[in-house]
C-alpha cells in the first residue's frame, strides 16, 4: 500500500506513543450478548488489546489499521503472547476496503469514526452477529472524526437492531458507544 497522508499521520503517532495493549471494555460487553462462535473483525485496531483478547479465547481475528508502525507493534505483542497464528494483520484504509460480506460473527472498532468503514464494517457482520462500536463524540454533526450520540444507531442498515447505546467521557473526550445485533 502506498503511503497515504492519513498513514504518514498515524505512523508518527504510533512512532511516538509507547503501545497500550489496553482491552477495551467494550470486549466483555460484546461477550454479555452472547455473540455467536467464529471470527472477529477489528478495524482501526491500533494496539488496543482488544485483537490480542479475542485471540487468546481461541477465535480467529483480523485486525485492520492504516498504520503499519501500529500493526508491527501489535504483531510483536502477538508474538509475545504465543496467539500470532489466531490474527491476521491487514494493513488498509478501512474507508476504502470491504470486508467479507456476513462473515464475522463480532465487528468493533473503539475510538475511530468513518462512515464508509462503518458501512464496510455493518456489511461485514454474520447473521446473529454482533457490532461494537466506540467513537469520539462530537456535539453537531459533519465533524470528520467525530459523530453525535445517538448517531451510530441511526446509521445502522435496516437488519441490525441496537442492543444499547451509551456516552461517557468528557469535553474533548467524550465518546458514543454502540451495541448492536445483525438479525438471523
Ligand atoms: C485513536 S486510535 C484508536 C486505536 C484503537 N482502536 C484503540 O482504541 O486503542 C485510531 C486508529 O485508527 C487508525 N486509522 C486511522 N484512519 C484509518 C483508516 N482510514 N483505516 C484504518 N485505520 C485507520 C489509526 O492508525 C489508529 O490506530
Amino acid at each position: 500500500m502506498s503511503a497515504s497522508p492519513d498513514q504518514e499521520r498515524w505512523n508518527r503517532r504510533h512512532s511516538l506513543q509507547a503501545p497500550s495493549f489496553r482491552v477495551s471494555p467494550l470486549v466483555s460487553q460484546l461477550r454479555a450478548i452472547n455473540p455467536p462462535d467464529g471470527p472477529v473483525l477489528e478495524i482501526a485496531c491500533g494496539t488496543s488489546g482488544s485483537a490480542l483478547e479475542f485471540a487468546r479465547e481461541g477465535r480467529r481475528v483480523v485486525a485492520v489499521d492504516v498504520s503499519d508502525v501500529a500493526l508491527n507493534h501489535l504483531a510483536a505483542e502477538a508474538a509475545r503472547l504465543g496467539v500470532t497464528d489466531f490474527i491476521e494483520f491487514v494493513e488498509a484504509d478501512a474507508a476504502a476496503h470491504s470486508f467479507t460480506p456476513r462473515h464475522f460473527a463480532i465487528v468493533l472498532a473503539t475510538f475511530f469514526w468513518d462512515a464508509a468503514a462503518f458501512e464496510h464494517a455493518c456489511n461485514a457482520v454474520a447473521p446473529d452477529g454482533a457490532l461494537g462500536w466506540q467513537a469520539l463524540a462530537s456535539p453537531v454533526a459533519g465533524s470528520r472524526w467525530r459523530v453525535p450520540h445517538g448517531h451510530l444507531s441511526a446509521a445502522l442498515p435496516g437488519d441490525f437492531g441496537a442492543v444499547s447505546e451509551f456516552e461517557g467521557g468528557a469535553g474533548p473526550h467524550a465518546w458514543t458507544c454502540l451495541l448492536a445485533r445483525r438479525f438471523g
